[in-house]
C-alpha cells in the first residue's frame, strides 16, 4: 500500500525550506520570522489581532462576497452536514464583520482596528503563487467614514514591505463610487458591450449576464481594445464620492505614497464601495497581487446589520509575499539552535544527561541531547548538525567528579564547570 501525499494546492511547511517545482516553500523559522515582523508593523499602527474560525456558515460568504463572484460561484470548499452549511473560508472580510457585528466590538467604543493572519482555501487551478489553502494577513479598521481609513489602511498596507525592504510593488487604486453609482456604470457598460456579444469570450459573455464588471478585468487583447473606448465608471461616480476619493489621494501623496489611478479596477469580491485598490510585483509572475482590498460600508448591512457601518480592510497572500522576499535574496535570520548539546557514554551518563538537559530546560536554556542511544562518534555528528555552540560529554569520570569539560565548538576550548555551576555557566553564549 502506498503511502498518502498532501492535497493538491496545499503544501506542508517543514523545519527545513525545499521547493515544488520551481517554488520554495518556506522554513517554518522563516514563516515564524515573517509573521513576527507582520505583528511588529501591525501592532506599531495600533491594530488589534482578532482570530476567527476557519470554518463559517456558507450563507456568510455567500452574501458577504456575493453569489456571482468567482469565489462563491465555482471556488468555494463547501459542505453540508445535519442540515447545516459550512464553508472552509476563502476570505476572513465576511469572517470579522461576523464577529464584530456578533460581538457587538462598537460597544469597546472607538474604531475598532483589526489585523488577523491564518489560513484561507479556495478551490482554484494550483500553479506558481495560487494555492487551494493559502494564508492572508490582512487589517479590517470598523467604524469610520473619514477618508484617513482608507489612506491609513493602505499606509499600514505599504509599510508591511517595506519593513522587509521590498521595493518595485506598483500600488493602482480607483473609486467604485456608490452601489447605485455602480449600477448606473454597470447598465452602461453592458448597454455599449452588448452589440459586441458575439466577440467576446465565452466567459466575458457569461459575465455580461450575472457580473459585468468583472470583464474590466479580461486579459483578452482584443476585449481589452474594445474597452478602451467603453463608458468608465468615474463618469458615473457624484460629486460626494469623486470627493472621498481625492481625499484619500490626497492623503497618500501627503505620506509619499507613490499611486496609478486605474479606472478598470474593480476587484473580484461585490461588498466594495469607494476606495479600491491592489498592490503588485513583477517578482510575482501571472499572479502578479500581493495584496488587495477597499471600502465596504455596504457588507454589515448585507449580512443583516440594521444600518450602515463604514469599514475598509485589505489583505494579502502570504505566499506572494514569500515568493517577493525570495526575489530579493531576502536575508532571514538563522534559526535559534541549542545552547548546549550533551553527549552520554554509557546508561549511568545516559540517565544523568536526561534530567540535567530537562532541569536545564526547566531553568531556559536550549539544551540538547541524543534520544538513540548512539555511539559518541555518533552523537558528535549529532552535535555539529544541531551547532550548539557549547558540547559537553558526560561519561563516568565527570559523573566521579561531579564536574564536566564544557567545550565552546568555535574555539575549540575547555572549561571545568562544577555541575551545580552547569546553568550558570551555560546561561550565557560564548563570547563571540
Ligand atoms: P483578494 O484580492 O481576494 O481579497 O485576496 C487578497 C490577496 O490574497 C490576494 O492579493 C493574493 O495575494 C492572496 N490570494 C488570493 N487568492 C489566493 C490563492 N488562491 N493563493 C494564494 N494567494 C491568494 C480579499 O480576500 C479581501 N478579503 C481583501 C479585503 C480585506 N478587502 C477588504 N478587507
Amino acid at each position: 500500500m502506498s503511502t498518502f501525499q498532501h492535497i493538491k494546492g496545499t503544501f506542508d511547511i517543514l523545519p527545513d525550506a525545499y521547493t515544488i517545482g520551481d517554488t520554495r516553500i518556506a522554513a517554518s523559522h522563516e514563516w515564524h520570522h515573517v509573521e513576527t515582523v507582520l505583528r511588529e508593523v501591525m501592532t506599531r499602527h495600533n491594530l488589534e489581532e482578532i482570530r476567527t474560525p476557519m470554518l463559517e456558515p456558507t450563507e456568510l460568504v455567500a452574501r458577504g462576497v456575493g453569489e456571482h463572484t468567482d469565489i462563491v460561484s465555482k471556488e468555494m470548499f463547501a459542505f453540508e452536514r445535519r442540515g447545516t452549511r459550512y464553508v472552509l473560508r476563502p476570505e476572513i472580510t465576511a469572517p470579522v464583520t461576523r464577529a464584530f457585528l456578533e460581538h457587538h466590538l462598537e460597544q469597546r467604543g472607538g474604531v475598532q482596528k483589526l489585523f488577523y493572519i491564518g489560513p484561507c482555501f479556495r478551490a482554484e487551478q494550483p500553479q506558481k503563487g495560487r494555492y487551494r489553502q493559502f494564508h492572508q494577513f490582512g487589517v479590517e479598521i470598523i467604524g469610520a467614514s473619514d477618508p484617513r481609513t482608507d489612506a491609513e489602511t493602505i499606509a499600514t498596507m505599504i509599510a508591511v514591505y517595506q519593513a522587509f525592504g521590498l521595493t518595485g510593488a506598483r500600488l493602482r487604486i480607483n473609486t467604485l463610487g456608490e452601489p447605485e453609482h455602480r449600477a448606473a456604470f454597470r447598465d452602461a457598460l453592458v448597454d455599449y458591450l452588448t452589440p459586441y456579444r458575439d466577440e467576446l469570450s465565452e466567459t466575458s459573455q457569461r459575465r455580461l449576464d450575472t457580473n459585468p464588471l468583472r470583464i474590466l478585468d479580461t486579459k483578452v487583447e482584443h476585449e481589452r481594445a474594445l474597452l478602451r473606448d467603453a463608458p468608465t465608471l468615474l463618469d458615473h461616480v457624484d460629486a460626494e464620492a469623486l470627493a472621498h476619493y481625492d481625499a484619500v489621494k490626497q492623503l497618500l501623496s501627503s505620506l509619499g505614497i507613490a499611486f496609478e489611478e486605474d479606472p478598470m479596477l474593480v476587484r473580484g469580491l461585490d461588498y466594495y464601495s469607494h476606495t479600491a485598490f491592489e498592490l503588485e510585483h513583477d517578482a510575482l509572475g501571472a499572479q502578479s497581487a500581493l495584496a488587495g482590498g477597499g471600502r465596504y460600508d455596504g457588507l454589515a448591512p448585507a449580512l443583516g446589520h440594521d444600518g450602515p457601518l463604514p469599514a475598509c480592510g485589505f489583505a494579502a497572500g502570504m505566499e506572494r509575499l514569500f515568493l517577493a522576499l525570495d526575489a530579493i535574496d531576502y536575508d532571514y535570520p538563522a534559526p535559534e539552535t541549542p545552547r548546549v548539546f550533551f553527549a552520554a557514554l554509557g546508561k549511568e551518563a545516559e540517565a544523568w544527561v536526561f534530567k540535567t538537559v530537562h532541569d536545564l530546560r526547566a531553568q531556559g536554556i536550549h539544551a540538547a541531547h541524543d534520544l538513540k542511544g548512539r555511539s559518541l562518534k555518533a552523537q558528535m555528528r549529532e552535535a555539529n548538525r544541531q551547532d550548539a555552540p557549547y558540547t559537553v560529554i558526560i561519561g563516568g569520570n565527570e559523573l566521579a567528579d561531579g564536574s564536566a569539560q564544557v567545550k565552546t565548538m568555535a574555539t575549540g576550548e575547555q572549561t571545568a564547570v562544577s555541575f551545580e555551576d552547569l546553568a550558570d555557566y551555560l546561561s550565557t553564549p560564548p563570547a563571540a
